[in-house]
């Protein structure tokens, strides 16, 4: 049983067989998925899907590309959303700075009012990072997220900055890139990571690994994903996935499959 730690099942790429899609990740052996909510759109889409489908399970939170339009309602409204059994996370988090969407000092302040809520409710938080390494770690280290750690989703930073977050309570996760034949760095830290702290994701529908590269990703291409990282690890397929899913089960607090 495969555990996607990290997609977008709810967006619009699938709204023609959405259903179809979600059957084929279920036959493939995907037996756990968090869908992640990052914005007022995609908050309520989300949840929506953990009430259809048992295996999937929600993190809650405010983009960093959207953090300009969070207002004072969007955190007592999470929070809210928080208590639900369904929902196992906070996130996506972060820091986005290589589309600026937001302004820098805007998207430090709505990160850590989500990190401060996650200490106040004892829950893991999800983080997106895109070329803010540095802000990142000093933010999670100054608002001592290490208390109920979390996962750095889709890893691309070096393994000094893994090492930091690995010191901070934190899971390591990855998804198609490491897949990609030019992707040094990613599977450099990945061989690194202690199998312990390792995660295996999607993203979709984005980043779909190899020989789907560029296409639309869906949870069902993990298997590949898996692949790749058994392959750097040094260990069987089926020995990676049984300890990636334990890692995930034990982090969300979610029941492993019997
Ligand atoms: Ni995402």
């Amino acid at each position: 049983m495969i555990f996607d730690t990290h997609a977008h099942l709810d967006a619009d790429q699938y709204d023609n067989d959405r259903d179809d899609m979600i059957a084929r990740a279920k036959q493939e052996g995907v037996g756990r998925i968090v869908n992640i909510g990052f914005n007022r759109e995609t908050i309520p889409t989300t949840l929506q899907l953990t009430e259809q489908y048992d295996f999937i399970y929600a993190a809650v939170g405010w983009h960093p590309q959207d953090a300009k339009d969070m207002t004072p309602d969007d955190l007592p409204w999470i929070e809210e959303l928080c208590r639900r059994d369904k929902v196992v996370a906070i996130g996506e988090i972060g820091l986005d700075y290589h589309w600026d969407t937001s302004p820098r000092d805007t998207q430090a302040r709505v990160f850590r009012e989500q990190i401060r809520l996650a200490l106040k409710l004892g829950m893991p938080i999800v983080i997106h990072n895109r070329d803010a390494h540095k802000d990142v770690v000093d933010i999670l280290r100054e608002e001592q997220a290490a208390e109920v750690g979390g996962i750095m989703h889709c890893f691309s930073g070096s393994w000094e900055t893994a090492k930091l977050c690995l010191g901070m309570n934190f899971h390591i996760s990855f998804g198609g890139p490491i897949t990609f034949k030019n992707a040094k760095q990613p599977k450099e830290v990945l061989a690194q990571v202690p199998l312990d702290r390792l995660l295996l994701e999607t993203d979709a529908p984005y980043l779909a690994p190899h020989p789907y590269r560029g296409k639309r990703n869906e949870s069902s291409y993990i298997r590949l994903v898996a692949e790749a990282a058994a392959e750097i690890k040094g260990v069987s397929v089926d020995e990676l996935i049984e300890i990636t899913t334990a890692n995930a089960c034990r982090l969300f607090g979610i029941q492993p499959p019997s």
